[in-house]
């Protein structure tokens, strides 16, 4: 299996392409100039490509020959990252690829999701410091999403509940919508939420499906995943 990680020097990132190695997969990492040093540990074991991960050049060197891409977006900027990033995956990535894609709750497929009043807040403050900084473009990642959603590959969108660090818990579960009883915990560690974006590579159950995942351990996953 080789697989490309986009965004690979991230937090998620990182986490990725160290289950990808556990796992013996071939690694490809996508990162910015600026951040190839996070990537030291790995720096023997995998192919760093430096450079904005919606260089579409790049992404179409990087994707090549790759079984699995998985995506982090992350709506930085005023400059289409997100979407920019999600097209060239879906332009350039060989034809029977698994692209697992990453994201928070509040991107919504087929608006039947129920989001809690504290959410919608958080996504209106987001959305409204985002523009008058011009550091944040939410919306651009909802584009991304949507593009997604539309296309004939085999994709796979994982919406991340809050995260947190600490160890790992074991494979998040997930449900088709935001306010199912079973993920009202709203909190995922981060070295899960990676562990279920790698183990979507190879779930077909998960192809044109975009989970919403909650921490196996928590209270409403203990409460429901019956
Ligand atoms: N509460 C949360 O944080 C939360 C909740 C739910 C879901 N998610 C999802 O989790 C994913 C990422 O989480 P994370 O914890 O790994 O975040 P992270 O460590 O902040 O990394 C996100 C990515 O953004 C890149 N980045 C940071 N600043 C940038 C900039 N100014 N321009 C371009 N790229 C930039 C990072 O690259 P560098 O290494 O180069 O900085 C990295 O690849 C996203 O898909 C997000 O939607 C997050």
């Amino acid at each position: 299996m080789k697989v490309c990680v986009v965004g690979a020097s991230g937090k998620l990132g990182r986490y990725m392409v160290q289950h990808c190695l556990d796992l013996g997969y071939e690694v490809v990492g996508v990162c910015r100039e600026k951040s190839v040093g996070k990537l030291d540990d790995y720096r023997d074991k995998m192919t760093i490509l430096p450079g904005a991960t919606n260089d579409r050049e790049l992404i179409k060197q990087a994707v090549n020959g790759c079984d699995g891409v998985l995506t982090v977006l992350v709506p930085w900027g005023v400059q289409q990252y997100a979407s920019g990033t999600a097209q060239a995956v879906l332009d350039f990535a060989q034809p029977n690829a698994r692209l697992i894609f990453s994201c928070g709750w509040h991107i919504t497929r087929d608006n039947q999701d129920i989001y809690s009043r504290l959410l919608k807040i958080q996504v209106v403050i987001g959305r409204w410091i985002g523009k008058i900084t011009r550091m944040l473009e939410l919306d651009d990642q909802v584009e991304a999403c949507d593009r997604i959603f539309k296309s004939d590959t085999k994709w796979t969108v994982v919406r991340g509940s809050d995260l947190e660090e600490g160890e790992s818990q074991g494979f998040p579960v997930w449900s088709h919508h935001i306010g199912d009883p079973i993920l009202e915990s709203n909190m995922t560690r981060r070295i899960d939420f990676a562990l279920f974006m790698v183990d979507a590579l190879v779930k077909d159950d998960l192809i044109q499906e975009a989970p919403a995942i909650v921490g196996c351990q928590t209270p409403s996953a203990l409460a429901h995943s019956s």
